[in-house]
């Protein structure tokens, strides 16, 4: 099948937004299939930052954006990104899932409410996603097909708003509002999506948030509250698992986590802020301080595991420049058991990594350009030696690496992963 399934391998923030722009160049649409403003996808295109939390970062490359029913939507943000992508040029006409479920002011003061609750808070991003996935599923949630319908709005919000003795009064105006300026935009995933790949089209489906934040299969609690595995591309957007094509595992060269939960190869000090700060280490949605550390093969290959990952797509390779001792987590001790993969481990917290040392790369920006022009072999021979060991590791390809934030900095191995 001509599509691809851009999924991440860690806790979020591997640089999707980077390669699913990549990806969707010359592409007919590219689909978000869960999640909502958690998330937060950047390109960076002839000197312009643009910053996606709902719509797909691939469609600033002109690929129709489309919202699966996986999806929560953020109205205001929806259509704040839509004109961001008018200011580029990018006239888009999205397509938005009538299942789609829409966020109320009232679910981001649960989401605040609830930390507070908690022994120990999860950091959401308090965007209200997961109150408003669990008002799904209580079959209360208001979806983005009421919008365009009064009384269905009127009556779903007195219902939502009894439910959790909260006020809905402001949110009336202002979603039936934009309800009526985004009803031409909303409609059938499936059909669309499953004509496009048939008449042999080519579909990104860009995932969000990481593998280790799934909701079932991550470190739960501390986890988002949708299912973030290339599986879900199929339910979240509508299209039958049968017509999704490669799976393209995104992967920084260390590991970041934002917020609470277990993070058994987390460094600090000097070296962590190093790292943080280089990598420019702050979430996009939250602006909060990511939390480092190095690269972690158990976790990864758990992660290639469960969402069968065709290609590996490596980012911010340049960030681990000029350290002199670059380290893996190649197993971990636990109880005196060794694991060579987080599956069956149930608890993190006694997890001890063990690692592997190599030597760093030297190399400054001028150096990465050059790598860039010059292609795979020209990429620091040290750096080629960690790749080519992350591989072995894990059993699965780079197809692609990133060396830098902007469009045009990452090498492709080969034509056939471009
Ligand atoms: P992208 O798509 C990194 C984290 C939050 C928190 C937990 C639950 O940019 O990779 P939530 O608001 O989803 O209920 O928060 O999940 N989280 C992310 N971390 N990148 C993301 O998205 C994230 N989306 C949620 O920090 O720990
Ligand atoms: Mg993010």
């Amino acid at each position: 099948m001509n599509s691809s399934v851009v999924v991440g391998l860690q806790w979020g923030d591997e640089g999707k937004g980077k390669v699913s722009y990549l990806l969707s160049r010359g592409a007919d649409a590219v689909v978000r299939f869960q999640g909502g403003a958690n998330a937060g996808h950047t390109v960076v295109l002839d000197g312009r930052r643009l910053k996606f939390n709902i719509l797909p970062a691939g469609s600033a490359s002109g690929a129709r954006p489309v919202i699966g029913a996986g999806c929560i939507v953020d109205v205001e943000r929806l259509e704040g990104e839509l004109s961001m992508l008018q200011s580029i040029g990018v006239q888009a006409r999205p397509l938005i899932s009538r299942f789609a479920g829409v966020v109320l002011s009232l679910h981001k003061d649960l989401d605040g409410s609830l930390e507070a609750l908690r022994g120990k808070a999860i950091g959401t991003t308090r965007m209200g996603i997961g109150p408003a996935y669990a008002d799904k599923c209580l079959r209360i949630g208001l979806r983005v097909g009421d919008l365009s319908r009064k009384a269905v709005l009127a009556e779903k919000l007195r219902l939502i708003g009894k439910f959790h003795n909260l006020p809905t009064g402001e949110d009336f105006e202002r979603l039936s509002e934009a309800g009526g300026r985004l009803a031409q935009f909303v409609g059938d995933t499936t059909s669309y999506l499953v004509g496009l790949l048939k008449g042999g089209g080519r579909v990104v489906f860009e995932g969000a948030q990481g593998a280790l934040l799934d909701l079932d299969y991550g470190t739960y609690p501390y986890v988002t509250s949708s299912h973030t595995l290339a599986g879900a591309a199929s339910i979240g957007s509508g299209v039958p698992h049968t017509m999704l094509g490669d799976v393209v595992g995104v992967m920084k060269a260390y590991t970041t986590r934002v917020g609470g939960g277990p993070f058994p190869t987390e460094i600090d000090g000097g070296l962590a802020e190093i790292i943080r700060s280089s990598g420019a280490e702050y979430g996009t949605t939250t602006g909060r301080p990511r939390r480092v550390g190095w690269l972690d093969i158990p976790a990864l290959r758990y992660a290639c595991m469960l969402n069968g990952v065709s290609w590996l797509a490596v980012t911010k390779l340049d960030v681990l420049s000029n350290i002199d001792e670059v380290k893996v987590c190649v197993r971990y001790l636990c109880d005196g058991v060794e694991y060579e993969s987080l599956a069956g481990l149930e608890d993190l917290s006694g997890a001890r990594p063990v690692y592997e040392v190599f030597k760093g790369w030297r190399a400054d920006a001028s150096e990465w350009s050059e790598a860039v022009k010059g292609g795979w072999d020209m990429l620091p021979s040290n750096a080629r030696e960690y790749l080519g060991f992350v591989e072995k590791m894990l059993g699965v390809g780079i197809g692609l690496v990133s060396v830098g934030e902007p469009v045009g900095y990452e090498v492709f191995k080969e034509d056939r992963y471009a």
